[in-house]
């Protein structure tokens, strides 16, 4: 990226960047650099310490060298870091690109978008603009940036009020506890939607169902004991570290998800692999779970053994009591045998 912020070289940040904010009077830019820069800070507060597992896993990857999209996913990735390397590849440089907010390219079709406020000190637009009856608007208590809304670490307790043209939604380590249906409607453009570690136990089963555009679902670390309807345009869903049994999954409930790429469901407690798998799956992460036996079908068709399933090539099954050996048909159509207990 090579981003240089507005305060200063690029290899220098922390205090010559503070001095250099101070220099050139630039407050508002201090605010966001700041306000980014504290967030991007390890987290001392107990109810923080999860998120310092994510962070340490961040810091061993170079983001700039690991700078995945979905649109540059390749061949060459180790799938079985994914996780890690995905989460926050893509957040690095959007924080370099927030030191200085851009203005929205049309405003009048942005109307409430592109705006830096600080949540203890809004500044009222004049006239003041009525404040919905859900919440104070996304973008006083967060930090917008053309479209993308970044809500993390924000001590939320509800998804606020996104503005209509949002693409991307960032609202991690924060207290929410339930996903309503009205929390998205509306939301067209909505491509993804980052709800890591909160305390979500409830998402209403057509919470997500209604989002045309949504490719990435990420809920990993919450309470969710069941999983919402998904659209039939996502691409990855992450809902690691959860809740959620075998009856918390809808019967067949990823067949017809034709897109679906990533399906990371370990750390749950799933007696059974979700069958049937849409073809277009690449990577099946079902690790500490309690899945215990599987049938032959499950990964190829037993009938058509010409049959070569070439994207599912990321399959963990270890951490359940499952023994692989058993099932010595199942493989046959995979380019890797599943990691697990072949004993
Ligand atoms: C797993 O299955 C294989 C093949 O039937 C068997 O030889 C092995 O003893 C089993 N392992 C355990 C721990 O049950």
């Amino acid at each position: 990226m090579g981003a240089a912020g507005p305060a200063g070289a690029p290899q220098d940040r922390g205090p010559t960047a503070a001095a250099g904010c101070r220099m050139r009077m630039l407050a508002l830019l201090c605010i966001a650099s700041l306000w980014l820069g504290a967030a991007w800070a390890v987290p001392a507060r107990e109810e923080r310490r999860k998120a310092e597992k994510l962070n340490d896993d961040l810091e061993l990857y170079d983001p700039d060298s690991y700078d995945l999209t979905l649109d540059n996913y390749g061949d060459i990735i180790d799938l079985s870091n994914y996780e890690e390397l995905y989460d926050y590849g893509d957040f690095a440089p959007k924080v370099e690109v927030g030191t200085l907010a851009p203005r929205p390219k049309n405003p009048v079709a942005l109307p409430t978008l592109g705006a830096v406020a600080e949540p203890m000190n809004p500044q009222p637009p004049s006239p003041p603009a009525p404040i919905p009856a859900q919440g104070l608007p996304s973008c006083l208590l967060c930090l917008c940036i053309d479209t993308s809304v970044y809500c993390d670490d924000a001590d939320l307790e509800h998804i606020p009020l996104l503005p209509p043209e949002t693409t991307y939604l960032y609202a991690r380590f924060n207290r929410i506890g339930a996903i309503r249906a009205s929390d998205f409607t509306g939301l067209k453009k909505l491509k993804r939607i980052d709800l890591s570690s909160n305390f979500i136990s409830w998402a209403d089963a057509d919470a997500f169902h209604q989002l045309p555009s949504l490719q990435e679902l990420l809920l990993p670390q919450n309470r969710l004991t069941a999983l919402p309807e998904l659209p039939p345009s996502i691409i990855r869903l992450d809902a690691r570290l959860n809740r959620i049994p075998s009856a918390g999954l809808r019967h067949e409930a990823f067949r017809d998800l034709k897109q679906l790429q990533f399906l990371h469901l370990s750390d749950n407690q799933l007696d059974y692999i979700p069958v049937p798998l849409p073809q277009s799956l690449r990577s099946l992460h079902l690790q500490n779970n309690n899945i215990q036996t599987m049938l032959e079908d499950t990964f190829c068709d037993s009938q058509d053994h010409s049959q070569i399933r070439r994207a599912l090539e990321d399959i963990r099954l270890d951490g359940n009591p499952i023994n692989l050996s058993l099932f010595p048909n199942a493989y046959f159509c995979l380019p890797r045998l599943p990691t697990g207990r072949f004993s």
